[in-house]
């Protein structure tokens, strides 16, 4: 009999703040996975386009307020309560608290839009992160996969993957050539670096 995805030992709730494309590609990444499912979308804003992901794929989501992270109790108990094993941050601009990251320790990865340390930071997000890369006229910018800690950008690194820049590559482009490699990469590196830890 196929394992169903209640089942699955292995159950990933997704934080996202926006468009959401990386968390689609995660989702549709482990749609059929044998011991990893994606069992909920949280989201600190109601119009976010992860959202409707959710909706499409029948997965359930929550939208918190900025207010819930200053006290995660409420948070903890539904990660809890849906079974929730490790926490993926797909375009989460907000500070995870340091109660979220005791209660999963090692266990929340995120992905950022630069070859950390270059460019993390407060306020070093999205597109500020690739107009800086281009003020600066760096000839290669990339991406990193990383776990969370206490400080915005400094959990230990998984996976960085470069991406060379051409002088006439505008900001735009710039984010549209990192987001193919998140595409390309995020979702398999979760796989790996959670398997590999579990020693499944
Ligand atoms: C991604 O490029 C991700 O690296 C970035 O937000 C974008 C979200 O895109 N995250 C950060 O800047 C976190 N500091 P998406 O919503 O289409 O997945």
């Amino acid at each position: 009999m196929p394992t169903s995805s209640k089942d699955k030992a292995i159950r990933l709730a997704i934080f996202a703040s926006g468009g959401g494309s990386n968390a689609e590609q995660i989702i549709r990444y482990f749609a059929q996975h044998a011991s990893i499912s994606v069992r909920l979308i949280i989201s600190n804003k109601r119009t976010a386009k992860v959202l409707e992901h959710a909706k499409n794929h029948d997965i359930p989501s929550l939208v918190i307020r900025k207010k819930q992270l200053s006290d995660p109790t409420v948070l903890i108990n539904s990660l809890t309560a849906a079974g929730i094993t490790h926490i993926v941050l797909a375009g989460f601009l907000l500070l995870v608290p340091k109660a979220l990251i005791k209660a999963f320790p090692d266990k929340i990865l995120n992905i950022h839009p630069s070859l950390l340390p270059k460019y993390g930071g407060k306020g070093m997000y999205g597109m500020h992160v690739h107009r800086a890369v281009y003020e600066n006229q760096e000839s290669v910018s990339g991406m990193t996969i990383h776990l969370v800690n206490e400080e915005y950008d400094k959990g230990k690194v998984l996976f960085q993957q470069e991406t060379t820049l051409d002088p006439s590559d505008t900001p735009e482009r710039i984010a549209a050539k990192v987001l193919t490699l998140e595409h390309r990469h995020y979702a398999r590196v979760i796989e790996q670096f959670i398997l590999k830890d579990l020693n499944i």
